[in-house]
């Protein structure tokens, strides 16, 4: 067990009835202009977006609009809120959306706090030192990124973005105004992104060979026995409420911290691999991790024996009768088999990439340069590793 640090200040005002409580949030954070910051349309066409500038006006708080995020949110919208935000006196943004607009928004607020290329924050050639604050409504609960210290960018480029993350706590959310039932139009894909990403979230920080802590294993096996079982009752009823509240404050919870307690950090690799697949072909987040967590857990499990087997038995509920290398395989099967259920491919065939010989290589050697020469801790990860894990991933 390690020592720790919990840092969760993000105020969550949870349910049917929290959009009620904007207009009092925004009114509590002092601010002089808002940038309300959203998506590609889905906000604007469901009516949410009414009620946000609703909710400004009876703050009684002026602002200015910046919408287009798109998945896998670009730098050079990113450039554009700051120098929007500049001119217009922005000192507090609100993002209506999920992972892409909330992370622009964090990148903008980083922008504006600090001087020089926000770029360089998530190349990771500088920290920042401040970020202006920035407040959530989500529509999407998958990235946890309304509770997270994480922000994640693509820098567009020709034959390729490259795709990056810059974690601090300056970026953590003041509030997150979260209403289950927002997700109910979200088509079924994203749903199922969506559950995987929270998923993996919890997954990365429990496939160590770090130091491990009971109660955070027993929060941990619980977050993704929930999710599970939700996702599946989402996929024959998305309008289910209960369902839909589940996953959501699982979404929140797995990425806050809450599940990383006392491990030494996580695993982190399927994370980097899928950013290099989301910088190159820009896939969806959750489904470029579900395309690769088969091939890696296969090619890391025996390095990892006692967890793989602990998710096997307490997570997938396989019988623990046999040696505990083929109840880990059972559990990999089993695992690779709901996400098959709920939609989501296993596999860069069925995620509909076919990257060239030079491709594998470019990407493999990005991934473990992003982590200083290595990734991983179940087993740890150099280039050729994760080259041989993206290729058996094909
Ligand atoms: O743009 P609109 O029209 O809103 O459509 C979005 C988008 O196409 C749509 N959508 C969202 N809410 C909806 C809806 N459609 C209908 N009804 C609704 N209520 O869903 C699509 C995906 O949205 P996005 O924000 O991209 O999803 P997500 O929350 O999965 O975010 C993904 C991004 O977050 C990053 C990912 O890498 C990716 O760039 N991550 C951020 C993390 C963080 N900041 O902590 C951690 C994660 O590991 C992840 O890397
Ligand atoms: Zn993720």
């Amino acid at each position: 067990m390690f020592d720790f640090e919990y840092f969760a200040p993000t105020k969550a005002a949870f349910g049917k009835n929290s959009l009620s409580r904007l207009a009092g949030l925004i009114s509590e954070q002092g601010c002089k202009k808002v940038l309300l910051h959203y998506g590609g349309g889905s906000a604007e066409k469901s009516g949410l977006l009414a009620i946000v500038r609703s909710a400004l006006k009876e703050a009684g708080v002026p602002w200015a609009e910046l919408g287009g995020v798109k998945p896998n949110p670009r730098l050079s919208l990113v450039y554009e809120g700051i120098e929007l935000c500049k001119r217009e006196g922005v000192d507090f943004l609100l993002a209506v959306g999920g992972g892409s607009v909330i992370d622009s928004a964090k990148a903008i607020g980083y922008g504006l706090a600090n001087d020089g290329d926000v770029w360089d924050f998530y190349e990771g050639t500088r920290k920042p030192s401040a970020c202006v604050p920035v407040g959530v409504v989500l529509t999407i609960a998958a990235a946890g990124s309304e509770m997270s210290n994480s922000s994640v960018i693509t820098r567009e480029a020709e034959g390729g973005g490259l795709k990056r993350g810059c974690n601090s706590n300056y970026c953590r959310p003041r509030f997150a105004v979260m209403n289950p039932e927002l997700t109910y139009t979200l088509p079924d894909y994203q749903t199922a992104c969506g559950c995987t990403d929270i998923l993996m979230h919890t997954m990365e920080r429990y496939f160590t060979n770090g130091g491990n802590m009971a109660i955070t294993d027993a929060v941990a096996e619980g977050l993704m026995r929930t999710v599970i079982a939700n996702a599946r009752l989402l996929k024959h009823n998305p309008v289910d409420y209960d369902a839909r509240a589940e996953v959501m404050w699982a979404g929140a919870l797995s990425h806050n911290g809450l599940t990383g307690c006392g491990n030494d950090g996580g695993d982190w690799a399927v994370h980097g691999i899928e950013h290099e697949l989301g910088g190159q072909y820009d896939v969806a987040h959750g489904a470029g991790l579900a395309a690769v967590w088969p091939a890696w857990a296969k090619y890391v499990y025996k390095d990892c024996l006692i967890r793989f087997y602990l998710f096997a038995v307490h997570v997938m509920g396989v019988r623990p009768s046999g040696t505990r290398e083929s109840i880990a395989r059972e559990g990999i099967e089993a695992f690779a088999a709901f996400l098959r259920e709920i939609g989501m491919p296993t596999s860069l065939t069925e995620l509909g990439v076919d990257p060239t010989d030079k491709e594998y290589k470019v990407m493999a050697e990005r991934c473990a340069a992003a982590g200083g020469g290595k990734k991983g801790s179940a087993k740890v990860l150099y280039v050729q590793d994760i080259e041989n894990i993206l290729r058996n991933a094909k």
